[in-house]
């Protein structure tokens, strides 16, 4: 493994939910950075072309379509990653939605699908990654939270037990996997202008996050530069949690 300079270019990096938003912003620029990237996401059509702009680059980028609620499918993503480029350095946890709704509103399909892939994923992201890095006694995991992750709020329950529940599962697995020479940071965002409102199905939440992210949200590019922060510490230094927002988000 690099551990000398940047500690990004020549590592190899997996991502879920890489066909959109914050994963797309980072495949980019941990790419650009040197580093290998494995795309996973149910989109592949968009994987592939962002694959393959990135290999016509000069990068090194795989894409294979995942469904994150599949374990199956996530242990593939992470076996290819190792097949092709020797090792996986780290597993970014990323896909994720946010159908936000009242509860008395009933969306329990919604609080399943919302279960299923921000917390279940998670955690086969972890099973499909751990072996291998156990093995290597390097790696490093980055989950993603929420700002809501540390608040809640009416209309976001859901949303943020799930929050919650990837900043609960990072610091156990943090504590865990010290024996082997792991890393783990979790990242909670504030409002980043990605497509992650469009998945709200009740009209009022859904108009009110839209103003919302419309009037303070940012660039998914300060994802990413928060990922290479974390990745580019020295292998002693484990950065275990980042919580940033717009300057001009209140909540
Ligand atoms: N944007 C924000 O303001 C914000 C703030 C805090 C936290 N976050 C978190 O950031 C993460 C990324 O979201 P985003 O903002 O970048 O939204 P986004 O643009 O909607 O991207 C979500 C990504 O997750 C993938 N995904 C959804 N369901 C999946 C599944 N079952 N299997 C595999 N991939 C799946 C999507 O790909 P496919 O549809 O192609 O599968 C897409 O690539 C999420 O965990 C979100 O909760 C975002």
């Amino acid at each position: 493994m690099n551990s000398t300079g940047d500690n990004i270019a020549g590592k190899v990096v997996v991502i879920t939910g890489a066909s959109s938003g914050l994963g797309e912003a980072t495949a980019r620029h941990l790419s650009a950075q040197g580093a290998a990237v494995v795309l996973g996401a149910r989109r592949v059509e968009r994987l592939k072309a962002l694959a393959g702009e990135l290999t016509e680059r000069g990068g090194k980028a795989l894409a294979a379509a995942t469904d994150v609620t599949r374990v199956d499918q996530v242990k593939a993503l992470v076996d290819s990653a190792v097949q092709a480029y020797g090792r996986i350095d780290v597993m970014i946890n990323n896909a994720g939605l946010m159908p936000q709704s009242m509860l008395e509103g009933l969306k329990i399909d919604e609080w399943d699908r919302m279960i299923d892939v921000n917390i279940k994923g998670v955690l086969y992201g972890i099973a499909a990654a751990l072996p291998y890095m156990k093995q290597q006694k390097s790696g490093h995991f980055i989950n993603v939270s929420s700002v809501a992750g540390h608040k809640v709020r009416p209309g976001g329950t859901v949303y943020s037990a799930t929050k919650h529940a990837v900043r609960v599962i990072s610091e156990g697995l943090r504590q865990e996997i010290k024996p082997y020479n792991i890393r783990t940071t979790v990242i909670s965002p504030g409002a980043v202008d990605t497509e992650l409102p469009n998945t709200i199905t009740d009209a009022v939440v859904a108009a009110n996050i839209r103003a919302f992210y419309d009037d303070v949200a940012i660039s998914s590019e300060s994802f990413a530069r928060a990922v290479a922060y974390a990745m580019s510490q020295p292998d002693d230094v484990d950065i275990n949690e980042i919580l940033y927002r717009p300057t001009r988000q209140e909540f």
